[in-house]
């Protein structure tokens, strides 16, 4: 796709995934072993735009890291710094300069979307409209800008969150625009949350005759705010993973559908019922991981019976005394069994964590 861009926004504070995000950037949270925000590099470059912009924030030093000028995945990077997450039209104003005149596909780094963008983006590189959103009906629209289109399937009006949505069509965080989208985050002013809202600008284009069309998106599609999110997504992708074993696997193991065991993983006289994922240099001992669930590399489960689970880099399971189920556990986590007396629980939790026992 000739002359097109990428803006993705990777900005914001990851409040609602405390503790997880604490110190880190949601986006790079990974879903079935791969952070949201490469899923996003990916679908756009597979939709084939290859110049990048990366708007940040306060963690632009960790996704910085990990993303680096691109060239992994054969596009160009660039950085746009954010001094404040003052709202998603506020994103677009800043990266002016580097959009330039040229139409631009603008993806939230959080979004997971089935099916990737590459229709999407040929469809609207080929035509002569402003403005293009994605739509997806769900069953509680006012987590959501919602859309309410008129009778022959024109965009009527665009409510951010809106208390009593008028449809169920909600906006999904993939946006595509022409220079003209400039005029409209000048134009309008910062919502009751003190947010420059692109739902805002947009209907600021629908009003000034701009062409905008919406696109009904009929795959799934998860915004991965809150955890209970994470673990929806992590189970649509890994239903959706090939089989694939790289790692070592004992001839005491039973692996049972599709499951990925990365390279360098170790499973041990233990059972893996997909679909599921075990990563790099991973040890898995004497247990059972059930479906949907994913581990990330590095970890150790001895003894233990986990199933829809995230786990994250480094962590430790050791002779849990019941399953694990629908938990996401962070980095460099410890949950292990203490011969120690008096017999108690004993934990160091961070801030705003959340357990919930037998
Ligand atoms: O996910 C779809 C929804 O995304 C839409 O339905 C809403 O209309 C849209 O406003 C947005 O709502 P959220 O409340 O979920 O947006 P959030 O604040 O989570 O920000 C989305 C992403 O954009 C996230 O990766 C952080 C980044 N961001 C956010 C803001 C406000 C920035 O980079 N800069 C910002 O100023």
């Amino acid at each position: 796709v000739d002359a097109m861009k990428g803006l993705i926004l990777s900005g914001g504070k990851g409040t609602r995934l405390y503790p997880i995000t604490y110190t880190s950037a949601k986006q790079l949270v990974p879903i079935a072993n791969k952070p949201v925000l490469f899923r996003v590099i990916e679908a756009i470059r597979d939709a084939g735009i290859t110049d990048i912009g990366i708007v940040v924030g306060d963690t632009a030093p960790e996704i910085q890291a990990a993303v680096g000028d691109g060239s992994r995945w054969g596009v160009r990077v660039q950085y746009i710094r954010q001094e404040a997450p003052l709202g998603l039209a506020h994103a677009v104003k800043i990266s002016q300069g580097y959009l330039g005149d040229e139409r631009f596909v603008m993806f939230l780094g959080d979004n997971v979307i089935q099916g990737g963008i590459s229709r999407l983006i040929s469809q609207f590189a080929a035509s002569d409209w402003n403005c293009q959103i994605v739509l997806k009906e769900v069953a509680e629209p006012q987590h959501y800008g919602v859309a309410e289109l008129d009778g022959d399937g024109r965009i009527l009006r665009l409510v951010e969150k809106p208390r009593e949505p008028r449809s169920n069509l909600a906006l999904v965080g993939i946006y595509m625009f022409d220079h003209h989208v400039f005029e409209a985050v000048n134009a309008i002013r910062p919502s009751w949350r003190g947010e420059l809202e692109i739902t805002d600008a947009i209907q600021y284009l629908v009003d000034h005759g701009y062409r905008v069309y919406p696109y009904i998106h009929k795959g799934w599609w998860i915004d991965t705010g809150k955890p209970g999110d994470m673990l929806a997504a992590n189970s649509l992708v890994l239903d959706e993973m090939e089989h694939r074993i790289e790692g070592f696997v004992d001839a005491d193991s039973h692996i049972e559908g599709k499951v990925t065991v990365e390279k360098g993983a170790q499973v041990i006289n233990s059972v893996i019922r997909g679909p599921a994922i075990i990563g790099e240099a991973s040890r898995i001992v004497n247990s059972y991981i059930g479906p949907f669930t994913s581990i990330y590399h590095h970890v150790v489960i001895e003894s233990s019976e986990i199933e829809h689970c995230i786990v994250l880099e480094n962590s430790r399971l050791i002779d849990l005394p019941a399953r694990l189920e629908d938990s996401l556990i962070g980095r460099n986590v410890e949950i292990v069994r203490s011969p120690i007396k008096p017999k108690a629980y004993k934990m160091t939790l961070g801030d705003n964590s959340r357990v919930g026992l037998l």
